[in-house]
């Protein structure tokens, strides 16, 4: 190939490639994937062998540091993050300033990039010690503040993390619990949606991740480059799909369950609707992570007593779908979204939280990246682009115009 730089000047050629549909724009050695042949793999691990037998802690630790992590390195990993995940009390005030009725996405992003103004001794993305801190930091308070979100949300009020309870059942505990009562923790629960957050955990270049790596690249610090990837994964073409997807089952179960007329319209483009948790930038296969939340879906709502006729209703469209020329030609097959929500909400989530809980699966993968935008020498990330204004003009005075 041609060896940029040696025989060309990067300014004398522009690649012209909007939504970057070919163009890489870094090396990475975290996540693989072959969306042809529908392959996830985190660091070299299948995502099929992590979400059966890994678990959250342990992917977090993989996808950050590059390797699973011996019982010790484990043991050592979760007591770090069990020490850090108060907040301090003024940030908790924080919370206040914003309406009831807030969706807890810009509550969570504004309070994540309010990190940056509470914990300034972990700012420096070249110090080695501060990294690990701001890592830490953060995977310890993004639950705290996730659940803090929600329990403002429905004017219940804040609790404690409780140290003695992992990641996750700490979450649940300061989502759904209250101060001073027990809080009966299923196990399985704990189990499915710790699986969950592993198939979130990363997905390389996506549009989020991309987003934590160019506010990275100004050396802009971890917890605002993380707060500016929380914003880019709200959009419904990204993370805020899966709360689209289970608005999208419930208008269809609303008009009656009738899932052709649905699939018609989206076919015929009406007012352009789509059928949300469906297709995939790199995938043009089934995603390997949705034929796992598929499988596991049934058997988590049997246990937690959920509304299966929202699932029929998500099987039906994909049987109808997958049969269809108009997916079938496109190549759109669910992609991870298309079946979360109906488990998020037999867990008792309110939709809005469902992108909250992505970005909490996702905070690893954001956190790695930013870290390995680090190992090297960082260039800024500077974009050109085609202009298609005016050439020069002269200025008219107001009086002329
Ligand atoms: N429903 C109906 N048609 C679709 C869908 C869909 N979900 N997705 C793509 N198409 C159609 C497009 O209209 C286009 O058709 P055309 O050739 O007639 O113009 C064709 O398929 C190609 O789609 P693009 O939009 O060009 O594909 P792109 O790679 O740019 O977009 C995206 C990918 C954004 C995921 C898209 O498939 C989509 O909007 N899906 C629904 C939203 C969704 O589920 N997002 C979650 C993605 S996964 C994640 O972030 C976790």
């Amino acid at each position: 190939g041609i060896q940029l730089g040696k025989f060309l000047s990067t300014t004398d050629y522009t690649t012209f490639d909007p939504g970057f549909v070919n163009t890489a724009s870094t090396k990475s050695a975290i996540t693989y994937i072959d969306g042809d042949a529908g392959i996830l793999r985190y660091r070299g691990y299948p995502i099929d062998q992590l979400a059966k037998k890994s678990t959250f802690m342990e992917v977090s630790y993989l996808l950050i540091y590059g390797e699973l992590p011996t019982a010790t390195e484990l043991e050592e990993f979760t007591n770090k993050i069990r020490r850090h995940t108060l907040l301090h009390e003024d940030l908790k005030r924080f919370f206040d300033g914003f309406p009831r009725n807030a969706h807890p996405m810009p509550v969570l992003s504004s309070a994540i990039n309010a990190l940056s103004a509470y914990y300034q001794d972990s700012l420096d993305p070249y110090d080695d010690a501060q990294v690990e801190l701001s890592t830490i930091r953060l995977l310890a308070k993004v639950p705290t503040i996730a659940a803090y979100a929600y329990k403002k949300s429905v004017g219940q009020p804040f609790l404690y993390p409780d140290n003695s309870l992992n990641l996750v059942e700490n979450f649940l505990r300061m989502t759904f619990g209250f101060p001073a009562e027990p809080y009966d923790m299923d196990p399985e629960f704990v189990q499915a949606l710790d699986m969950l957050l592993i198939l979130h955990a990363d997905h390389e270049q996506n549009c989020s991740t991309s987003t934590v790596r160019l506010v990275g690249s100004s050396d802009a610090n971890l917890f605002t480059s993380v707060s500016g990837g929380i914003n880019a994964l709200w959009g419904p073409l990204h993370g805020g799909a899966n709360q689209a997807v289970l608005e999208m089952l419930e208008k269809i179960q609303a008009d009656g369950g009738d899932v052709d007329s649905f699939i018609k319209k989206v076919k015929n483009k009406e007012d352009g609707v789509k059928l949300m948790g469906f297709g995939h930038r790199v995938y043009r296969n089934y995603d390997p992570r949705a034929a796992i939340v598929k499988e596991a879906a049934h058997g988590i709502l049997e246990k937690l007593g959920g509304n299966d006729e929202l699932l029929d209703i998500a099987r039906a469209l994909e049987e109808r779908a997958l049969t269809d020329d108009y997916f079938v030609e496109r190549k759109l097959y669910p992609n991870v979204d298309f079946y979360t929500g109906v488990i998020y909400r037999a867990m008792g989530f309110p939709t809005r939280m469902f992108t909250v809980l992505f970005a909490m699966g996702r905070l690893p993968g954001w956190i790695a990246h930013w870290r390995e935008l680090h190992n090297e020498p960082v260039k800024i990330g500077r974009p050109r682009q085609i202009y298609t204004g005016y050439t020069e003009r002269a200025y008219t005075d107001l009086s002329g115009r």
